[in-house]
């Protein structure tokens, strides 16, 4: 789906200099009160109208994430769930609203009778769905810390429902390259395709969302979890191998969690816990980055590029193993949050032509099979207050199932557990227990919406989807602005790699690696492959004066400030 811009990508790199590149946009705006960032030009037009009426952040980010779940089908959804970093009167917090496995689940759910995976079972199908998390999670944000009427928030989302907004290239590019998928069920069909192929400005109008939206509005969660709509939505679920029932929508809670925290380079970076491996996995890179001298490692250099890869390879081989829902499994965060693990990365980390003997890591590690298709959004209000907010329906449009009367698609969350712990899953990618299906369990996460702090302000407020790639494009982000001292464009825009220890390749995306450094790494044994896109950073940074910098650079990105 991000192939077209990934076309439009011209970047002349060079391994001792990032400087001379050509951006393909220009999304890069400044204000002096409040900015957001997000991937739909519509959703940030109404999160910035929020804002300028007064709104704090905190309202702006439920209107987003309604208009999103619009105009961003893809990925914004009332049907999935996410993970929020937060900061409200100075104070940093962050909310988990990810998706539960319903209480009938089990942990062969998705097997056949010899034990082997289901094919396409936990992704397109109605048994996918987890019990979704976004509106409950809105609702308590909302109840929390929102100024404004809850009615008022959520009537743009209608609006654009249910008079319908012109799509961009990059919708209709998306809902073209997914007819097949959505083509599958009938309600997706008549919604999400056409015979002849959407182009550009074609009005999409979703009536039936519109009806939900407005139940939502008049009864907040209630509107979602309790009558019509909880009807339609079981009705649906009952026409496939749907697990979820109305004791699982009652019960469905949201958790404010004690936010990752930790120093990096005179710092704090905030991030998602678990049942989200981000937090952790960040605090794994940046502070073994932290212990090198970058003038030793010259950006985009062949060094640098090794010191990154093997501190990722590192990291990526550990987290799988021990990470899992907190609040079922025990999951060792004071052991991954202690210099001791650092060090232990570090002795991980082979220098030169040492890669060829280095495959040893870590044994008996799985990695993760989330797929790509999230979305991001950050929002800085002129009070002070921030969000960092990542949320998803899982893949692209999710199972492709249209929840018939309601509009809405139903996530495809629980094909980011284990769906078989310790062998390849139906995409050759191995997974553990500690993510094994288990009732009322969430499964684990890559997202990691981040807010960095400033002498105790925020100061970078950034993430991203990708999958597995979310937390290299968010390390890399960082990295690059507080490490290297590059301007946020550069820090956002410039392309990526990525290693996640299996498969053992290093990924990069065009104009990631030089000619040289490529060659120089080959000749160490690493294998390498080119990837289209490696995340999609949205970022605001605050300067010194207090103007809000907002960069989106990719795809469907937009970014306002006021
Ligand atoms: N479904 C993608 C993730 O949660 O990381």
């Amino acid at each position: 789906m991000l192939q077209i811009n990934t076309l439009l990508l011209v970047f002349f790199i060079t391994s001792t200099s990032y400087t001379q590149y050509i951006p393909f946009n220009n999304r890069i705006v400044h204000g002096k009160k409040g900015a957001v960032v997000c991937s739909s030009p519509e959703a940030a037009e109404v999160g910035i109208a929020i804002l300028q009426q007064g709104g704090n952040a905190f309202d702006a980010s439920v209107a987003v994430a309604f208009a999103m779940a619009v105009t961003y089908p893809q990925a914004g959804n009332i049907g999935g769930g996410g993970f929020l970093v937060g900061f409200a009167e100075n104070k940093p917090f962050t909310l988990d609203y990810r998706e539960k496995a319903p209480k009938r689940a089990h942990r062969d759910m998705f097997l056949d009778d010899n034990k082997n995976p289901i094919k396409d079972m936990s992704t397109h199908t109605r048994a996918a769905s987890g019990v979704p998390g976004t509106v409950k999670g809105f609702w308590e944000l909302h109840k929390k810390y929102g100024s404004l009427s809850w009615e008022k928030l959520v009537q743009p989302s209608i609006h654009l429902a249910k008079n319908g907004f012109p799509i961009s290239e990059f919708l209709a590019y998306s809902l073209n390259s997914n007819t097949k998928k959505l083509s599958k069920n009938a309600e997706a069909k008549r919604l999400f395709t056409k015979v002849s192929s959407f182009k550009r400005g074609d009005i999409l109008v979703q009536k039936e969302l519109s009806e939900t939206l407005e139940r939502i509005a008049q009864m907040g969660a209630d509107g979602f979890y309790k009558g019509k709509t909880a009807r339609l939505l079981l009705n649906e679920l009952s026409k496939g191998n749907g697990y979820i029932t109305q004791h699982d929508l009652d019960e469905y809670t949201v958790k404010f969690r004690k936010p990752i925290s930790f120093s990096y380079k005179g710092h704090t970076v905030i991030s998602m816990p678990p049942p989200s491996s981000g937090g952790i996995a960040l605090y794994g890179i940046l502070k073994s980055l932290e212990q090198f001298d970058e003038t030793d490692f010259p950006y985009g250099s062949a060094k640098y590029t090794q010191l990154f890869t093997e501190i990722c390879r590192s990291v990526y081989a550990d987290r799988s193993e021990f990470l899992g829902d907190p609040d079922i499994e025990s999951v060792p965060l004071n052991a991954f949050l202690s210099n001791a693990y650092i060090q232990s990365i570090l002795k991980s980390v082979r220098f030169e032509d040492e890669h060829a003997h280095s495959k040893d890591v870590s044994p008996n590690v799985g990695y993760f099979n989330e797929s790509e298709e999230t979305t991001h959004f950050s929002i800085l209000d002129k009070y002070g207050n921030a969000v960092s907010n990542t949320y998803t329906l899982n893949q692209s449009y999710g199972s492709g199932i249209v929840v018939k009367g309601a509009g809405f698609l139903l996530n495809n969350q629980m094909d980011d557990f284990s769906i078989k712990p310790g062998v390849p899953n139906t995409y050759g990618l191995i997974g553990n227990e500690k993510n094994s299906i288990k009732p009322e369990k969430r499964m684990l996460s890559s997202m990691s919406p981040t807010i960095v702090l400033k002498d105790g302000k925020p100061y970078f407020i950034v993430g991203s989807p990708g999958g597995s790639t979310i937390i290299t494009a968010v390390a890399q982000a960082i990295h690059r602005l507080i490490a290297y001292k590059m301007d946020v464009d550069l820090a956002i825009n410039l392309p990526r790699i990525h290693h996640q220890w299996l498969p053992d390749t290093l990924y990069y995306e065009f104009g990631a690696i030089s000619h040289d450094t490529q060659q120089i790494l080959q000749s160490y044994q690493y294998p390498m492959k080119q990837r289209n896109v490696i995340g999609d950073c949205h970022g605001i940074v605050v300067t010194p004066s207090g103007i809000r910098v907002g960069v989106s650079s990719r795809g469907n990105g937009a970014a306002k400030t006021y």
